[in-house]
């Protein structure tokens, strides 16, 4: 449970994206290693509806194919390399499933799922991830978040108990989202853009109840100033870094 997990939480941000390629099952398998608290990855659905780990919407960053995720069916995903560009040692990673995440990684860490349906809000992944929980039996190992409010209500229709983030990005973007918008959800976490936190934003946050998950947090001086300010967990790429600077010793690797 969120509750239950150290603080400030330490979420490897896409995996342990520092070290290996993003929302892979080696950065994420990496993070548990390296004793990461949590982990943070992000979910849109394919050609055939089924729930990919993915941060673009576009492939070519990850595998310089110029397609939409939204265009190719989980099997066509699947011949698609995910980790060369990263490093030639990560040759033969896979962009996968969310269901293979939660076989390889559910229950080992808590996982914060980001539902990445901003340019799609009304498409079934809410409730295709939300069943997808239900049969791994993951209520209590997950958090969500989104960028897009219709996203978290309607997951917290169907998950009632799960907690919710609310992600504000940076600038008037995320001003908006944390006055206006932030007053139509119930939400559990305000999960800020880094350059927008301050004392009194940390303060509101607590006074009104929510706790408050920053992103993304790679400088040991950013985190260690995080966790001064007495933020509730924070995203980095580099867990390991994080750990360190925190002085929170790491016997798993
Ligand atoms: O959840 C924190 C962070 O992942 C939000 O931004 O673009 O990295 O998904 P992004
Ligand atoms: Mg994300």
């Amino acid at each position: 449970m969120l509750s239950s997990l150290p603080r400030p939480v330490i979420f490897a941000h896409r995996g342990s994206s520092a070290h290996a390629p993003e929302n892979t099952l080696a950065s994420f398998n990496l993070a548990i290693q390296q004793g990461a608290d949590a982990i943070e990855l992000d979910t849109m659905l394919c050609a055939d509806n089924q729930p990919v780990v993915i941060h673009d919407e576009k492939l070519d960053r990850i595998t310089g194919i110029s397609k939409f995720v939204k265009q190719l069916t989980l099997e066509e995903l699947k011949t698609l390399d995910a980790g060369k560009y990263f490093k030639p040692s990560f040759e033969g990673e896979r962009i996968p499933s969310l269901k293979e995440v939660f076989e390889v990684c559910g229950k080992k860490i808590f996982i914060n799922i980001e539902l990445k349906n901003l340019s799609t809000p009304t498409d079934n992944l809410p409730q295709i991830v939300a069943a997808l929980v239900h049969q791994f039996e993951l209520e209590n190992f997950i958090m969500f978040s989104s960028f897009n409010p219709l996203a978290l209500i309607r997951i917290q229709k169907l998950l009632p108990n799960t907690p919710v983030g609310l992600l504000a990005d940076s600038g008037l973007n995320g001003y908006w989202a944390r006055s206006w918008i932030g007053r139509f959800i119930k939400y559990n976490a305000l999960h800020p853009w880094l350059g927008d936190v301050s004392v009194k934003l940390v303060e509101e946050a607590h006074r009104r109840g929510k706790r408050i998950h920053v992103y993304t947090v790679n400088n040991p001086l950013d985190m260690s100033r995080m966790a001064s300010l007495d933020v509730d967990g924070f995203f980095s790429d580099d867990p390991l870094l994080a750990l360190q600077t925190l002085n929170r010793g790491n016997n798993k690797s």
